[in-house]
């Protein structure tokens, strides 16, 4: 069903995907596998009906104002707290994202951190391709081990519990904090028991953040927090860099005020906190939470079908402003 509509791709997107596109509308793209320039966004979205989103695009006012004729963001992430959605949904633009695909993927990043910071893989890596595993030694790289541990999961949503259910399988004790308690049933199916974040922090051995970034979760983890975590404990991060004070953070690290952290999100990303790359207890990944190849397939694949719904004034299956309907910009 080609339409004679046409979008902005602002990311490089797996060519299956873009093929699909293609046969529908006519395509600009960044060809790149980095981010848009912010000169060619603005430029580019002028003419543009839909747009396909990354997390890297500020897509505010000044883009908003830019794009008059567009009637459709199916954002690619799940996370789109780089969308003014305020501003979209008072322009009548209707906005998507992409839930329930990247649960799997994010779920192993994260447990794939807490086995990297317990039993120091990272660290044991350099050293036995610098040459340093001479002889095997009873005491050689001590980790801590996950078995039988308790994991905090602050934010349950479908990825904590996704979190939650890999924990299970190392029988872990499972203490989890969210803005409103999941039923009891589910409590029992997860093995999972409620907390207020004191408890939480003051018992958990791993705490792994996985909440939105809202004006509510900005430095919900800060020095306050890491004071009353155990000096054992460690914290991953796989959700948004500014929910944890990364000066902070560095200060509870250097001070082993915590024992260490696994990121993948950073406060001003790409920029790390001046001295976080010095530490040994921190592992330190490039925001890949999503990143496998089955994953990125399946949310490109949902944000074409999301942009393909909205251009056809339908209701995108993934739509997080339901509230735009009575006031949306229709397509002729
Ligand atoms: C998400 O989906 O939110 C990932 O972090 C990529 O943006």
């Amino acid at each position: 069903m080609a339409m004679n509509k046409r979008i902005l791709v602002t990311g490089r997107l797996p060519e299956v995907i873009m093929a699909e596109l293609e046969k529908v509308f006519l395509v600009d793209a960044n060809t790149e596998d980095k981010p848009y320039e912010r000169q060619k966004l603005l430029h580019g979205i002028k003419d543009k009906d839909g747009l396909i989103s990354m997390i890297t695009d500020n897509i505010n006012e000044e883009v908003l104002d830019s794009a008059s004729r567009l009637k459709m963001i199916a954002h690619f992430g799940v996370g789109y707290n780089n969308i003014d959605i305020k501003a979209a949904t008072a322009r009548g633009i209707p906005v998507s994202n992409t839930p329930g695909v990247l649960t799997d993927a994010t779920a192993e990043l994260a447990f794939a951190l807490i086995l990297a910071i317990a039993r120091r893989l990272v660290e044991c890596d350099r050293a036995t391709r610098d040459g340093h595993f001479l002889y095997w030694a009873p005491m050689l790289f001590l980790g801590r081990e996950v078995t039988g541990k308790t994991l905090g999961i602050i934010g349950l949503g479908e990825i904590g519990k996704a979190v939650a259910r890999r924990a299970k399988g190392f029988k872990m004790r499972i203490l989890y904090n969210n803005r409103s308690r999941i039923d009891a049933s589910e409590e029992k199916e997860l093995g999972a028991e409620y907390a207020d974040l004191q408890k939480l922090l003051i018992e958990s051995d791993f705490i792994s953040l996985h909440v939105p970034l809202t004006g509510e979760t900005r430095h919900l983890i800060g020095k306050a927090e890491f004071s009353l975590m155990k000096p054992t404990a460690y914290l991953i991060n796989t959700s948004r860099g500014p929910v944890v004070d990364e000066q902070a953070l560095l200060g509870a690290l250097l001070n082993r005020t915590i024992s260490g952290a696994g990121l993948d999100v950073y406060e001003n990303e790409p920029a790390l906190t001046p001295g976080l790359t010095e530490l040994s207890n921190v592992v330190l990944l490039p925001h890949i939470g999503s990143g496998t190849l089955e994953t990125r397939i399946k949310m490109a694949s949902m944000a074409a079908e999301n942009l393909i719904a909205g251009l056809s004034n339908k209701v995108p299956p993934n739509l997080v402003n339901p509230e735009v309907l009575q006031n949306r910009r229709l397509t002729e």
